[in-house]
Formats: structure tokens, sequence, C-alpha cells
């Protein structure tokens, strides 16, 4: 049994805004994310409007998902985005090469992510094709997207249904350009984004927030570097990707349900890493930030891909990336979450990857059924952190142990929410054994507190499309509040949340 956690809230040493982009969406032209999971055609038997389903429309806007991220992915840097605006039965048909290698009709374009976008609430962040496009045609992009004068791009985007020219918030040049994006130096495409974001002008007052695709784990660190210190065209952010996997090799995936005790330990402490990456990276910029005698912080980290990587659900297109989601994916989630907030002055836009169907989704879909995963409802009940004011927390824990892996048994963060509520985001990460927490609020007196809890009975507890209830959000009746302390007992494998007033 681990040692009764203690932690102290801060609500006398306010800290920074919790970006709402935190909670951001990605919905990648991948396997069913997008067909099938969120768009399916005017045509279909599934109820729609305009081709989106209603059903994934409705949760996602519950959801209040404040920003998404389109076209890709490594998706994003074969895309010509020219394949996907006019008549849809003139678009042409490509291959979708990184994903499955399964025809793309490119009946879903730009039209159709900023209806969805709207639909669903969302402002849009679209991603640049640098691997296989040239500058011009992301310049024009986006004139096309926001150009508000009587050019020729601009009455063809009329043309095509939209008068108003469509909000861009991130416009992105090229992702994981290490990689999937064009296999680049640091140094070469930090020259080349400096060159294309030169270019990248817009009517669009404030324009988009310009984002330099960046490393893919804290313990690659060039590309931050490299880009901090090779600042010329405008850089708002510089993304970081990072993955949970079972191992410590990439390759090393564990399967999303049916998996053992090490597996739920194994990828619990990957996870938790999350937080020594952003600290490498936050670092390093405020070190290169200093040297150049730049305002501090003005450049942010948006760790545009996290989330859990599992081995794909047996029968799908290994292309595809679907996985089941369970109590394990809820409880990353949360910690994620506890982990972004704490770099509230730094983090300031997240999208997990991804929405629909693919990795650590919050919607699975199977032809006309829907089901919300765990990771959804984790979402849901964070939506109070969305714009909060961060809260510095001060918290000893005991460690959950198995094996040779330990960890820090519970994990959080606070805030303040803009109508004075206090929240409380707590996970515990031991699966067999509850956390006893004890809190003070510092600088506040709460007179009531109210919660949710998220527990599974075991720890690949899931939902299906039978049984799509396992896993949902409870009231939770277990915090007590006595002389300005709070006390409470965390089922084991639980997130919690708590609101004071
Ligand atoms: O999210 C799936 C893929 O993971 C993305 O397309 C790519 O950027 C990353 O490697």
């Amino acid at each position: 049994f681990a040692a009764p956690a203690s932690l102290t809230v801060h609500a006398d040493r306010p800290g920074p805004t919790i970006n709402k982009y935190v909670y951001g969406q990605f919905s990648e032209m991948l396997g069913t994310g997008i067909y099938g999971g969120i768009y399916v055609g005017e045509k279909s038997p599934i109820p729609n409007t305009r081709g989106f389903r209603n059903d994934v429309i409705a949760a996602l806007k519950e959801l209040k998902v404040p920003l998404v991220r389109w076209p890709g992915g490594c998706y994003a840097d074969e895309y010509h985005w020219r394949d996907g605006i006019g008549p849809k039965d003139k678009r042409v048909t490509r291959l979708n090469t990184n994903w499955g290698g399964v025809e793309d009709p490119n009946t879903f374009g730009t039209h159709e992510f900023f209806d969805f976008a709207e639909l669903i609430g969302a402002d849009a962040y679209i991603n640049a094709n640098m691997g296989t496009g040239t500058a011009a045609e992301a310049a024009q992009w986006l004139e096309y997207m926001t150009g508000n004068q009587d050019t020729t791009l601009v009455k063809e985007r009329k043309a095509n249904g939209r008068d108003k020219p469509f909000k861009v918030a991130i416009y992105a040049l090229g992702n994981e350009t290490w990689g999937c994006g064009g296999n680049m130096r640091a140094e070469y495409y930090a020259d080349q984004y400096n060159q294309w974001a030169t270019f990248m002008k817009t009517a669009q007052q404030p324009g988009p927030i310009m984002l330099a695709s960046g490393d893919r784990s804290g313990d690659w660190t060039d590309f931050t570097k490299v880009l901090m210190d090779n600042r010329r065209a405008p850089m708002d952010g510089i993304s970081l990707h990072y993955y949970t996997v079972l191992g410590d090799k990439w390759e090393i995936k564990d399967n999303a349900t049916g998996f053992n005790e090490e597996g739920w330990a194994r990828v619990l402490a990957n996870t938790l890493k999350m937080d020594g990456y952003i600290k490498t990276h936050d670092d390093m910029m405020s070190a290169a930030e200093k040297k150049s005698d730049r305002p501090t912080k003005k450049v942010g980290l948006y760790i545009d891909e996290w989330g859990t990587w599992f081995k794909p659900a047996p029968g799908s297109n290994p292309g595809f990336l679907q996985q089941q989601n369970t109590i394990r994916d809820a409880v990353v989630a949360a910690a994620n979450l506890n982990i972004f907030h704490k770099y509230a002055d730094r983090v300031q836009m997240t999208s997990i990857a991804q929405t629909v169907n693919v990795l650590q989704a919050m919607i699975l879909t199977d032809g006309a059924k829907m089901v919300l995963t765990p990771t959804y409802h984790v979402f849901h009940m964070y939506k109070p952190f969305q714009d909060a004011t961060s809260l510095p927390i001060d918290l000893k824990t005991g460690n959950y142990t198995f094996g040779g892996i330990t960890m820090p048994q519970v994990s959080a963060s606070a805030a303040k929410t803009k109508s004075g509520a206090i929240v409380v985001g707590l996970a515990n990460l031991d699966p067999h054994n509850a956390a006893v927490v004890s809190a003070t609020l510092a600088g506040v007196k709460a007179g009531k507190v109210k919660g949710e809890i998220l527990t599974g009975a075991t720890m690949d507890a899931h939902n299906t499309f039978d049984k799509p209830d396992t896993v949902h959000p409870v009231a939770f009746n277990g915090a007590k509040l006595a002389n300005g302390k709070l006390s409470l007992s965390l089922p084991p494998k639980s997130v919690v949340v708590l609101t004071l007033q």
C-alpha cells in the first residue's frame, strides 16, 4: 500500500491561462478516421448533415473541441489542396500511400473540413505540404482560404460555395520533416521554414499562428534547438510529437486490450516521460530566448501528436491504426493533461491522435454504430480546464510499483475557472490500491465540493458497440470538506475531477 498523498493547491499563486487549444484534436485522412467515421456523404443511410454523421458531430460538439488539426500527419506532405475542391464528382482519386494504400476519393477537402470544424464549433489548424509541395502552393492555399479581395483564388472559393473567408487559426509548414515529411536535417528544414514562412501572406487579421515542425520526442532535441537559434521569419510555435508505446523502442507495442500488469505499468511509466520531455524542450527554448535577447515564452510548444499507440485491432487493416480504448487509455489521457497544465506558459496547444477510429480515439464507429471511449469521457470531465487559470500544486504521493517499474501513484493538476470555481483533476495510476489524498486549498475557502469519477472493473475495461456504457463517468461523492481541508480516496485505476466552490 502506498502512503497517503498530500496535495496543496495554490489558489494564492495563480499561474498562466491553460490555452483551450491544449484540448485540440487531430483528424488525419487516415483509415476510417474521416471517411466512415466523420464523413459518410449525403447519400449515406447513416443520419447525416451535408454528409457529416449526426451522432459523431453531436458527440464532438458536446466535448467542446476547441481546435482540430487536418489533413495530416504524414498525409499532409503528399496532399495537394486542389485535389479536394470543386464539384465532388470531378475530384481526382489518389492513393493514400501512407495509410493502407487505399483509394482516396478526395470528397472530403478544404470546404468539407471547415464545414466539419464549424459544425463542432472548433477552430481550424491546417498543416501545409512541404514534402512534395511548393511554397507557392502553400501560399495560394492560404490565400484561397483567407483572402477577401477580388482575386482569382478568392473568386474560385466563392464559386465553390464559400463567400466569406475561412479562418485559419494555425498554419503549419510540413510535418515530421525528420521522417515521413522528407527525412530532412534540422538545419535544412529551418532554412526551408524561414523561406516558406516569409511568403505566407494573408488578409486575415490576426493572421494564423505560424507553426514549425519539430522533434519526435523529448530525447530528440535538434529541431527545437536549431529552429530556436535560426528564427528569421514569423514562428509562433514549434511542434513536438510523443506517443506512448509499450517498450523503450518504438517498434515494441502492446495489445490495446487483454494486456497484463506489466503492460499497464510500462505504458503509464512511458506516459509520464512526457513531463521530462516538455521540460527539456522548454529549458532549451528559454535558453535560446535568453541568448537572443528576445522575449521569453513567446514561442509555444505545440504537442500536436500524442497518445497511445498499440497493435492494430485484430482483423483490421494495419495501415488504419485502429485500436480499442480502455481505462488504461483514460488514465494515460488524464496524466498527460495534468502534465500539460503544469507547463501552461509554454504548451499552447496539443492535439491527441486521433479524433475518431484512429489510435487513442474519442469515438469508435462501425457502420451506423458509434461508441464513446474512456478517453472521450476524460476529455469531457476535463472541459472546465479549458481557458482556466492554472494553479500550482505541491503533491507528495507514494509510489505504484510493478516489477522494477516505479512511478508516483497519483497524478494531479488544478485550475481556477472563469466563474471562480477551483477544479482539480486527479488520476490513480495504481490498478490495485486506492489512493488516500488529503488536500489543502491555499488562498481560498471552499464550502462545497462535487465530483465525477471514471473507473473500470478490470485494467482493460472498455466500451463496445454492444456494451457502450461499461466505462462511463458517474458522480463522485467520496470527497469531504472539513475545516478547509479536503479528503478523499481515489479508487484504483481511476480518474476524478472535483469542482470546489
Ligand atoms: O498519427 C499517425 C501518424 O503518426 C502521423 O501521420 C504522423 O505524423 C505520425 O508519425
